[in-house]
C-alpha cells in the first residue's frame, strides 16, 4: 500500500516530500532554486517555457524533463545543473529574447546563463506565450478577460473587450506579473480601441 511519502534525491540532497509534489516543488521545499518563467505558485502547473529543465534518472534512464509539471517518484535521481541543462536553458533564452528583447526578467536569466540576445534573428512580439496573464484570469479571478487566439506562429493573447471593460479597470493584478512589458500594452491597446476607459464616477463607485 502507497504510504504517500517519496524519497528522492536532488543535486545529492537527500528529500523526503508527499506524493503529487512536483520535482520543482521538491526542490524549492530544500532551498533548491530551478529558473521558471511560467510557473506561478497559485496556478496549476503549465509546461510552456522549458527553462525549469532538470535531467531525471529512474531505473537507470536519465530524460530532460520541465520539472514545474514532472511529480517526484521513489528514488528518482534529479539534477537542476549540468552542462547539458545549462545549454538548453541558455537557448531557450536566447529564442525568448528574440521574441522580447530588454524584458528585464529574460535578461536577468540570460546573464546567468551566458544568453547572446543577438543569437537568433529578432522577432518582437513582446509575448513569450507564458499564460500567466490567461490562467491568472481564468483561474483565480474566474473573469477569463484574456484569452490566446491563433495557433503557432500567430498565436497571441488577447483581451475580450466585453469582458475587460467591466472587469480589468478594478483588477489589474495580472499585470505584474508578465515577465514582459506586453501585457500592460495590450491592455491599453484594447481600451484605447474597443471600450472608453473606466472613470471613478461610474458605477457607483466612491458614493
Ligand atoms: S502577455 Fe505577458 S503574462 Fe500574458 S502570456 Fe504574454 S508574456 Fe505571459
Ligand atoms: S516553469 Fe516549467 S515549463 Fe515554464
Amino acid at each position: 500500500m502507497s504510504t504517500g511519502k517519496i524519497s528522492l534525491t536532488i543535486d545529492d540532497r537527500q528529500v523526503e516530500t508527499k506524493e503529487g509534489t512536483t520535482v520543482l516543488e521538491a526542490a524549492k521545499s530544500v532551498g533548491i532554486t530551478i529558473p521558471t518563467l511560467c510557473n506561478h505558485e497559485g496556478l496549476e502547473p503549465y509546461g510552456a517555457c522549458r527553462l525549469c529543465t532538470v535531467e531525471v534518472e529512474a531505473q537507470g534512464r536519465t530524460s530532460l524533463v520541465a520539472s514545474c509539471v514532472y511529480p517526484v517518484e521513489q528514488n528518482l535521481i534529479v539534477r537542476t545543473r549540468s552542462e547539458d541543462i545549462d545549454e538548453i536553458r541558455k537557448t531557450i533564452l536566447e529564442m525568448l529574447l528574440a521574441h522580447a528583447p530588454g524584458a528585464p526578467a529574460l535578461e536577468e536569466y540570460g546573464k546567468e546563463y551566458g544568453a547572446d540576445p543577438a543569437s537568433f534573428e529578432k522577432e518582437p512580439s513582446f509575448c513569450i506565450l507564458c499564460g500567466l496573464c490567461v490562467r491568472y484570469c481564468a483561474e483565480v479571478k474566474k473573469a477569463n478577460a484574456i484569452a490566446f487566439a491563433d495557433q503557432g506562429p500567430t498565436r497571441q493573447i488577447n483581451f475580450i473587450p466585453e469582458i475587460a471593460s467591466k472587469e480589468c479597470w478594478k483588477c489589474k493584478e495580472c499585470f505584474p506579473l508578465c515577465p514582459t512589458s506586453y501585457l500592460q500594452a495590450a491592455y491599453f491597446l484594447t481600451e484605447g480601441l474597443s471600450f472608453p476607459p473606466h472613470s471613478a464616477s461610474e458605477d457607483g463607485e466612491g458614493e
